[in-house]
């Protein structure tokens, strides 16, 4: 399997690859792969004859110098987990000064208002971070196709916008959520849960698919307040927010309209480790 360190060197082994027709197809992680990180892939590898997968802790989209000092890292077993499913994926591991060409700094970015949402409003300069990586690296790999999970909705729906910003010729594909079989999605996070906060995660899918139940016939608030109450009794869980917003703008809903799409999105601490999850309520 190649694994490119520099950008350059990469560019000029993509810039072969393209010259002879390939079709390339890039999926972005954090690495600590899972499973989440696999489907990814693997739809890569069904739709593209090139898959790059980049692994790269981003430290500027980290609001918290201490999550990131935490974020898990596992590199090895990432690269065994890449070359079982194919020996022809190109990794890109880069180191942080060389992928930032000496200036660790961040973009500033304006989504047309999604980036003030939940996640926006609760961990300040995360988009900027994630936009500057990812348009860094969509300018290295100059994919025809990249995946994102439906895990982090809202910024998959702000790297859509991103392309449609910058002009990128680059298609978004989304991918849906993997779950563990008791239902708790799939994060790196994970690994850091206690054996008590780790039995009490799967908590978290439960109540959301019981809020989609309720969706069906009562209205927004009746609908916030059971996830709130329910969440907030559990002894191994601290609710940092639930919102229901409109699938497309993000926009927190206070009424139904139909014909409206909307997703119910939450954020949960299970000790000091943050979950994020979303579910379809349309
Ligand atoms: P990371 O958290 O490593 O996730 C990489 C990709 O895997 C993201 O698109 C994420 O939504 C997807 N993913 C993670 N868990 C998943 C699951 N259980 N099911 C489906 N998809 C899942 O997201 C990032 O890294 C970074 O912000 C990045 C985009 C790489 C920029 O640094």
């Amino acid at each position: 399997m190649k694994v490119f360190h520099h950008k350059n060197e990469l560019k000029n082994h993509l810039k072969t690859l393209k010259k002879q027709g390939k079709s390339i197809g890039f999926v972005p992680t954090m690495g600590a792969l899972h499973q989440g990180h696999l489907s990814l892939v693997k739809n890569s590898l069904k739709d593209n004859d090139i898959t790059v997968v980049s692994i790269f802790v981003n430290p500027t989209q980290f609001d918290n110098s201490d999550d990131l000092k935490k974020y898990p890292r596992s590199f090895d077993e990432d690269l065994r987990l890449l070359e079982d499913l194919s020996p022809d994926i190109i990794v890109y591991y880069p180191e942080a000064l060389d992928f930032y060409d000496g200036k660790i700094e961040r973009e500033h970015f304006d989504f047309d208002g999604l980036e003030i949402e939940m996640e926006g409003k609760h961990r300040p300069g995360h988009f900027d971070g994630v936009g500057t990586v990812v348009k860094k690296l969509f300018e290295t790999v100059q994919p025809d196709k990249a995946y994102f999970g439906e895990k982090d909705f809202q910024q998959l729906q702000i790297i859509k916008k991103l392309v449609e910003k910058e002009r990128m010729p680059i298609q978004i594909v989304p991918v849906p959520i993997y779950r563990e079989p008791d239902g708790l999605a799939m994060s790196s996070r994970n690994l850091r849960l206690t054996p008590h906060h780790r039995a009490a995660a799967p908590f978290i899918y439960q109540v959301l698919k019981q809020s989609s139940v309720l969706f069906e016939n009562e209205n927004i608030d009746t609908v916030k307040s059971f996830v709130k109450n329910a969440i907030g009794a559990h002894p191994y869980l601290e609710l940092e927010y639930f919102e229901i917003a409109d699938e497309q703008s993000l926009k927190p809903a206070t009424q139904k309209i139909s014909g409206n799409k909307y997703r119910g999105f939450i954020v949960v601490y299970a000790g000091d480790v943050r979950l994020i999850d979303n579910i379809n309520l349309s």
